[in-house]
């Protein structure tokens, strides 16, 4: 796909990050609740989304702010490090192509440039859009996660999908 790229985050999408934290329509079912609107001002100007345990990259195409991808650190046994991502895309561009795409190019970066063996991701047992777009992305279903996840009003599950370094990447360029 031409003109889709990860790139870090300016000063310029700390609006959208504004609007990702107070409005509903723009998350969607992921909806967690208000957060601080002045956080992403803060988070900026300390690392500019860039850290040890949080980071996020805008999601462009030709030029324009698509979304974001983001990664956060875990670990199973206290010693070896596993990255989960995510993905969050404006309404407008979803369903495009752009999300899978996204997020394979992500795990290849992290891959490339962190010396982790596993990437995971978690997803809504109702997000078929997030589901179909790790499998596309080269991810494989592990598991359920059961009641892990506190939201509207419910603990709910969450669908477990991983990619480990020895998996395949896949082509986005097409
Ligand atoms: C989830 C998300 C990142 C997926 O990205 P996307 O660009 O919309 O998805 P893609 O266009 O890359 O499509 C990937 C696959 O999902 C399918 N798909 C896309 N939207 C769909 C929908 N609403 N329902 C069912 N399938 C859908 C596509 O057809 C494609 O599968 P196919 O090749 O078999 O046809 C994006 O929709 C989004 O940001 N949603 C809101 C936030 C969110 O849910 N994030 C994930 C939280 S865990």
């Amino acid at each position: 796909m031409d003109g889709l790229r990860l790139r870090p985050v300016q000063e310029k999408d700390l609006e959208y990050f504004v609007t990702f934290a107070v409005d509903r329509d723009e998350v969607g079912n992921t909806w967690q609740g208000f957060r601080d609107p002045q956080a992403p001002a803060k988070r900026f100007a300390e690392d500019g989304y860039l850290g040890q345990e949080t980071s996020r990259l805008i999601v462009e195409v030709n030029g324009e702010t698509a979304g974001f991808v983001s990664w956060f650190v875990g670990s199973y046994d206290e010693k070896t490090k596993y990255w989960e991502i995510g993905a969050a895309l404006r309404p407008q561009y979803r369903g495009r192509g752009i999300g899978w795409r996204a997020q394979a190019m992500l795990t290849d970066y992290l891959f490339e440039h962190t010396p982790v063996q596993r990437i995971q991701a978690a997803t809504q047992p109702e997000n078929i859009a997030e589901q179909k777009s790790l499998l596309k992305a080269g991810f494989q279903f592990e598991g359920v996660i059961r009641a892990c996840e506190f939201r509207a009003g419910e603990y709910r599950d969450l669908y477990l999908y991983s990619r480990l370094r020895s998996d395949p990447s896949v082509p986005v360029d097409h």
